[in-house]
């Protein structure tokens, strides 16, 4: 690889597995420091030690991202231990698909509690950093279902929504300070939570099938192609893209619909 993120001290949040993980790979191997969050304590320290072994600069703390006080500790340690934070990826996320009127307030609170709270907490906990060392970057990982819609999938599109809000709300107040705040929606990834959602059909092949066949070209992503572009938005390569979104979904939203 060729150091395109030297100088860099990251923290991804959701880091343990699917695309948070395949960013974390990419970021160690274009020679960025990184301080890994996720709520998955063993799987995150295995994959952390499979990164250390290989000689990567790595911390790694298990913390909730609803909990606002757990994530500013976590911040002062991974500072500790990796330098300043200079950048934050907003990663970790949940499905939460209902239909509108079976939606429990339970269920509400949980996806806007970490889709969209979450990520909040921890750019509140790092924005004054990135402002008192002359700027930074923030990397929402959004949605196609932050512009869109899929039937049966409330409240996830909402909250993705909002997290588009945030990041140009953010990115405006923020760019005299010189940090960027962006989002990369991804259309579908091929990580877990996406196996979970077609196991959640009668027939999960089916339904996998007709996912693909939304896709112009056949597949879904892999989480690896994901962070090619998360790369791309957190170097310095793109130093004039601030509160806009970056669409990675292989055509799928442009569509008016499959042919
Ligand atoms: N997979 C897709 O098709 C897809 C498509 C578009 C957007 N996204 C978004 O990409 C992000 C990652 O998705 P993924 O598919 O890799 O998910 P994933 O389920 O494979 O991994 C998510 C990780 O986040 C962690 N996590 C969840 N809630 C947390 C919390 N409250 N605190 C700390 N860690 C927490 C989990 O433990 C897990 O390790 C999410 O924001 C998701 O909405 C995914």
């Amino acid at each position: 690889m060729s150091n395109r993120l030297l100088d860099k001290r990251i923290m991804i949040t959701g880091a343990a597995q699917g695309i948070g993980l395949a960013i974390a790979n990419a970021f160690a191997r274009e020679g960025a420091s990184l301080f890994l969050i996720d709520r998955d304590e063993a799987l995150l320290q295995e994959e952390a030690a499979k990164l250390k072994g290989e000689g990567y600069q790595v911390g790694a703390r298990s913390a909730d991202i609803t909990d606002a006080k757990a994530i500013v500790a976590a911040v002062a340690e991974g500072e500790a231990e990796i330098g300043r934070i200079n950048a934050l990826v907003n990663n970790a996320g949940v499905n939460v698909f209902s239909e509108p009127l079976d939606t429990s307030d339970e269920e509400w609170n949980r996806c806007f509690d970490i889709n969209l709270k979450g990520a909040w907490n921890c750019s509140k906990a790092v924005l004054p950093g990135l402002i008192d060392q002359g700027g930074g970057v923030i990397l929402n990982i959004a949605s196609t279902h932050a512009f869109t819609i899929i039937p049966h999938t409330f409240p996830y599109p909402l909250a993705k929504h909002a997290l588009l809000g945030m990041t140009k709300s953010l990115g405006l107040e923020y760019a005299p300070k010189n940090v960027r705040v962006n989002a990369l929606a991804p259309g579908y990834v091929a990580t877990q939570k996406v196996i979970d959602y077609w196991n959640g059909f009668p027939d999960p092949e089916a339904a996998k099938a007709e996912t693909m066949k939304l896709h112009p070209n056949g597949r879904i992503a892999t989480p690896e192609e994901i962070a090619m572009a998360a790369v791309f938005m957190i170097s310095d390569e793109c130093p004039f893209m601030n509160a806009t979104c970056l669409t990675v979904d292989g055509g799928l939203s442009v569509q008016q619909h499959p042919a």
